[in-house]
């Protein structure tokens, strides 16, 4: 099913290249700046044709929520990425799409994405602007086509206005609509936990929130790097001795990244549970578990996750307990009650 949306989306990257080669349509004024923190490096999404607009973010968001894209009218992707979750979704292990199908992995969160210089558990998509077409198409997600949808767009009473609006052409295509949603998800920006205030100086950890925090950085951020908590690599962390999805595996072949999944940030992890590509583990404690003392030793398992040469990090209990403390400080409330991000 995966590989098959995987040549969708390289039969979608040709068409829209091919048809489209220059984006003379751009917004003409970019009368909204992006939101970019001072304390995070430098985005990897940079809008190049794609100019911004207040406009492009709120079409952006309304097709986000508009289950008009699925095949039956009934999915729209804020079925399964949802604000006050971070835009993941939660209580719920693997992903449930169109008629109530099950896919086969957990909903990730959904926010700093500008960053992002891979996409899915597997980065088996590397651009922004074609990244929904694998959910759109993907037959237990929404099972749409990008022509029927198109049509379906064209035919509505409000979106040819709307994309008129953004775009200044007389019809909507497929490379709008894309547009639109990069414009959408590469804004929805969290930075302002207490971790954020603590890193900029603002304020200061608890005693045990400092302990954690100091153990974070022994064990955990070689992969988990600061400031976005994620170096957006691919490692094997150790959670089988065999894995029935291969991760990284899929898309690169290679031995060394069997079972490799990429990094996820670990901002607003609090809000975010169940954990891992499969949901697996339902609670911090059993996360801090399996890295204090269930690791498993595979040839692939990454060496940071070994010490004394023994795999696992070999936490005690009170160390996992301040870990989790550090962890909770990286909730960010503002982001997910911030007004304007859902429609
Ligand atoms: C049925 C639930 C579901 C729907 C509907 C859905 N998604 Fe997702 N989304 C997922 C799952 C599951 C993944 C992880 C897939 C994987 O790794 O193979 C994901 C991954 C993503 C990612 C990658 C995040 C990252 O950090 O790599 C983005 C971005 C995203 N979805 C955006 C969208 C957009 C845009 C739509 C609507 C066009 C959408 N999703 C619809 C479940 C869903
Ligand atoms: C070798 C790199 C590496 C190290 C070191 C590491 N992690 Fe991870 N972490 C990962 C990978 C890769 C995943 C995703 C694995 C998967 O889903 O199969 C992950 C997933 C997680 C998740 C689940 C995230 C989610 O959105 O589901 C949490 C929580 C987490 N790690 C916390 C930690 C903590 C705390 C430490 C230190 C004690 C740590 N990690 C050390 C690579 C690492």
């Amino acid at each position: 099913m995966r590989r098959q949306s995987y040549i969708l989306l390289l039969a979608g990257l040709a068409g829209i290249s091919a048809c489209k080669p220059d984006a003379d349509f751009r917004t003409p004024a970019a009368n909204y700046t992006p939101e970019r923190p001072a304390h995070f490096p430098p985005a990897h999404y940079t809008h190049d044709k794609n100019k911004y607009s207040q406009a492009g973010f709120e079409l952006g968001r309304k097709l986000f929520f508009d289950p008009i894209l699925s095949a039956n009218n009934t999915i729209s992707c804020g079925s399964c990425h949802k604000q006050e979750h971070a835009f993941a979704d939660v209580n719920i292990r693997l992903s449930k799409g169109i008629d109530g199908k099950t896919g086969i992995r957990h909903t990730p969160a959904i926010f700093n994405m500008a960053w992002n210089t891979s996409f899915m558990w597997d980065g088996g998509v590397n651009q922004i602007e074609v990244m929904p077409l694998t959910p759109l198409t993907n037959k237990v997600e929404m099972a749409e086509t990008i022509s029927n949808i198109v049509y379906k767009l064209n035919r509505h009473k409000e979106y040819p206005t709307l994309f008129k609006n953004v775009f200044h052409r007389d019809s909507i295509d497929d490379q709008q609509m894309f547009w639109a949603l990069a414009q959408y998800m590469s804004n929805l920006v969290s930075a302002s936990s207490k971790y954020d205030d603590v890193y900029t100086g603002k304020t200061t950890y608890t005693k045990d929130q400092q302990d954690g925090y100091n153990l974070f950085k022994q064990n955990c951020s070689a992969c988990h790097t600061e400031p976005l908590l994620t170096d957006y690599s691919f490692k094997n962390n150790g959670l089988d001795y065999q894995f029935t999805d291969s991760g990284r595996y899929r898309i690169t072949r290679r031995e060394e990244d069997w079972g490799a999944f990429k990094v996820p940030t670990l901002r607003n992890i609090a809000v975010t549970s169940p954990y891992m590509h499969d949901g697996r583990f339902t609670t911090l404690e059993q996360v801090l578990h399996h890295y204090a003392d269930s690791v498993k030793q595979t040839p692939s398992l990454s060496p940071l996750l070994v010490k004394n040469g023994k795999p696992g990090l070999h936490l005690t209990a009170d160390e996992q307990r301040k870990i989790i403390l550090f962890l909770r400080t990286l909730t960010d409330t503002k982001f997910l009650t911030k007004a304007g991000l859902t429609e």
